[in-house]
């Protein structure tokens, strides 16, 4: 895929210095909390509420989202990835839509954007992590995300220190939060907010909508191809193939 191949690239290029390190101090809580993900005004605000084995949201990921690196468009796009979807506060665990597995791999998405702030980088992880789901259930839950930690160069020493401290699970908690203040809530996964607007149905146009959004002059280059995006058609089969994932279904 187009995307990695420069990524593959400065692997090989930085490989004594492959392991990306988030910027000295990121698992000094204090300094991450001054480092947001960059929040340019004008820009558009782009929010993907997301479980991480729901195979729609996998699909979305994958094929759709991933043109906003693949494009300009992430120049005028504030993209967040919220890692929840439907699971449940019971009792006081949390309980996920594709079970155990699931909460174990949101915790760990909710530390990799909690270690590695920039939405460029985990982004990275993300994409990999979730392409590999698609493929189906591997044998261990650190094999859900390993391959692409050693890979991509994400130190997996502190993305498990992250989990085994469970600040994972409290960062996930956090999501839940987010997620239960949706106005409209959702009503499926994967659900595409855009500048407070839900998209629902639409969320595969979403190029289109953050294109429409965007008052800045000029727009991006990826705003003037948008007309030639997915017909119905091929959006209706992948639909099929990967459904979302509903509320109710838990
Ligand atoms: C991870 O990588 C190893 C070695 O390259 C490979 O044998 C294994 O199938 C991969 N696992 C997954 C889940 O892709
Ligand atoms: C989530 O919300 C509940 C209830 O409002 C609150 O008690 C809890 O501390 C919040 N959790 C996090 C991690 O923000
Ligand atoms: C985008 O998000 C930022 C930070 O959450 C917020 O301050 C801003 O008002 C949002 N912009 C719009 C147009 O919703």
């Amino acid at each position: 895929m187009g995307y990695f191949q420069p990524l593959i690239f400065f692997v090989l290029a930085a490989f004594p210095f492959m392991f990306i390190s988030p910027s000295h101090s990121s698992l000094d809580h204090e300094n991450v909390k001054n480092l947001p993900p960059a929040k340019h005004v004008g820009n558009v605000n782009l929010s993907l509420y997301y479980e991480t084995l729901c195979p729609g949201c996998a699909y979305f990921i994958t094929s759709d989202l991933v043109k906003v690196f693949q494009t300009d468009l992430y120049t005028i796009v504030n993209l967040r990835l919220i890692p929840w979807g439907n699971a449940k506060i019971v009792g006081d665990k949390i309980r996920c839509q594709h079970g155990d597995d699931e909460c174990y791999l949101n915790a760990i998405h909710s530390c990799v954007i909690h270690l590695w702030p920039d939405v460029k980088t985990h982004f990275r992880f993300i994409h990999c992590t979730e392409e590999q789901s698609l493929e189906g259930p591997v044998g261990s839950k650190e094999a859900m995300w390993k391959n692409c930690s050693d890979k991509l160069g994400f130190r997996g020493d502190m993305i498990n220190k992250c989990y085994s401290t469970g600040l994972g699970m409290k960062l996930l908690r956090r999501y839940g939060n987010e997620t239960a203040r949706l106005i409209p809530p959702h009503e499926y996964v994967p659900w595409v907010v855009v500048n407070h607007t839900p998209l629902r149905g639409d969320f595969e146009k979403f190029v289109k909508y953050v294109c429409d959004y965007y008052q800045g002059d000029p727009k991006p280059e990826a705003c003037a191809k948008q007309s030639s995006s997915v017909s119905s058609t091929s959006t209706k089969i992948a639909t099929e193939i990967h459904p979302g994932c509903y509320a109710e279904q838990t």
